[in-house]
């Protein structure tokens, strides 16, 4: 019942019945509005309270910010962390066509790409190489950490040029492998366990010496953590370094945009006997104990916002450390794709969606968003 009907009503219950007619004669139309309205907000009141108070809900949030305060995790910047890819080719800065609005940058470039993002408060970068060159792939991935490599030499060059911008490198064999699988293969084409985790190691303590704060193997080898933060130790740079891991990482089909721009489809097969299926939600609580255990400062989730269930598992799992969720390429290109059909307003979902990765339980995004973001979070 809206307000002006009860007015209304009570107006209409509050006449004068015919024996006070006298008395009352000379109330003025606008006295008995009033005396309606004070009936009205007195029987609303008192409808409230015999009913259930609880339901009145919309009082807290009424206001923007009292809006922004439901939510138990805000998005902030320092939140984001933002995928570069940088190829072997020094001078190159092409834009990526499965990801709008992406680039492939070369070594040179990287330095001013990043100088106005930083100014708007980006804080975290992780990198990702594409090896060009023909002769880059084999079947060890041997590019991966070479010391002149794009990652490697980007990474030192970060170091220098942004000694405040925190630098993830992820960790993986795919974009060297001339297989194009995320470790070394048995004959029978079926992963090496032991052979991946070893090199996969290795890798990630060249990146954290050539200047990663935070080593974020994406390769999904069974105890390839431990590995990693044994050597970390034995390497003395066990103490400043995160180790982030892609613990809970479901096979599908959204990085096909990724695997374009990185060069990294697999020449046969897929990757479903590694990375986990997508129903695999005991699974990924087993990967996320286990990835704990072995000694991950940071669980990630990957894809995001077909997995919020994970993320929420991995909070509750993981409730002494940070969780973070990859946003990852397939989820950007279909928003995009989406918005481009005029299904909805482009930034609205980025929010939406975003801020539905949040509520889930992560308190960091990596996103193809984090330069719109950087914006958008401005005003
Ligand atoms: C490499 C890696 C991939 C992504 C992050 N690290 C690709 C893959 O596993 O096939 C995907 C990121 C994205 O889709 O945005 N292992
Ligand atoms: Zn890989």
């Amino acid at each position: 019942m809206s307000f002006s009907t009860l007015v209304n009503d009570l107006t209409y219950r509050d006449r004068p019945t015919s024996t006070n007619t006298a008395s009352t004669a000379h109330t003025d139309t606008r006295s008995q509005i009033s005396r309606a309205r004070s009936y009205a907000s007195t029987a609303a009141t008192s409808v409230s309270i015999s009913g259930d108070i609880s339901s009145q809900l919309h009082g807290g949030y009424s206001h923007p910010l009292a809006r922004a305060w439901q939510a138990e995790r805000q998005l902030t910047k320092s939140m984001l962390i933002y995928p570069i890819f940088v190829t072997d080719n020094p001078d190159e800065m092409e834009p990526i066509p499965s990801l709008p609005g992406q680039k492939r940058m070369g070594i040179n470039r990287v330095v001013e790409f990043l100088r106005p993002l930083i100014q708007k408060g980006l804080r975290s970068v992780i990198l990702f190489g594409v090896p060009l060159a023909p002769t880059a792939k084999d079947a060890l991935g041997t590019a991966a950490d070479d010391p002149q490599g794009p990652v490697m030499a980007t990474l030192r060059l970060l170091r220098r040029a942004y000694p405040r911008l925190f630098l993830v490198a992820d960790v993986c064999l795919c974009e060297y492998t001339s297989h194009g699988h995320c470790g070394i293969l048995h004959d029978d084409g079926s992963l090496n366990n032991n052979l991946s985790v070893d090199r996969i190691s290795d890798v990630a303590v060249a990146y954290a010496e050539a200047g990663a704060h935070c080593v974020a193997p994406s390769d999904m080898n069974d105890g390839r953590i431990r590995a990693i933060k044994l050597k970390l130790i034995e390497a003395g740079i066990a103490h400043k370094v995160v180790l982030m891991s892609y613990s809970a990482k479901f096979s599908g089909c959204l990085y096909g945009p990724f695997r374009d721009a990185a060069g990294s489809v697999p020449s046969f097969g897929d990757r479903r006997c590694y990375q986990l299926p997508p129903g695999g939600r005991g699974l990924a609580r087993r990967a996320i104990h286990r990835d704990i255990g072995e000694g991950a400062d940071i669980i990630m989730v990957k894809p995001a916002t077909q997995y919020l269930d994970i993320i929420s598992d991995a909070k509750e799992i993981g409730s002494d450390m940070p969780v973070a969720a990859y946003h990852v390429s397939g989820e950007y290109a279909m928003i995009h794709a989406a918005a481009k059909a005029g299904v909805f307003d482009l930034k609205t979902m980025a929010f939406e969606a975003t801020e539905g990765i949040l509520r889930a339980g992560a308190s960091i995004v990596v996103s193809y968003f984090t330069p719109e973001f950087l914006d958008w979070l401005e005003t």
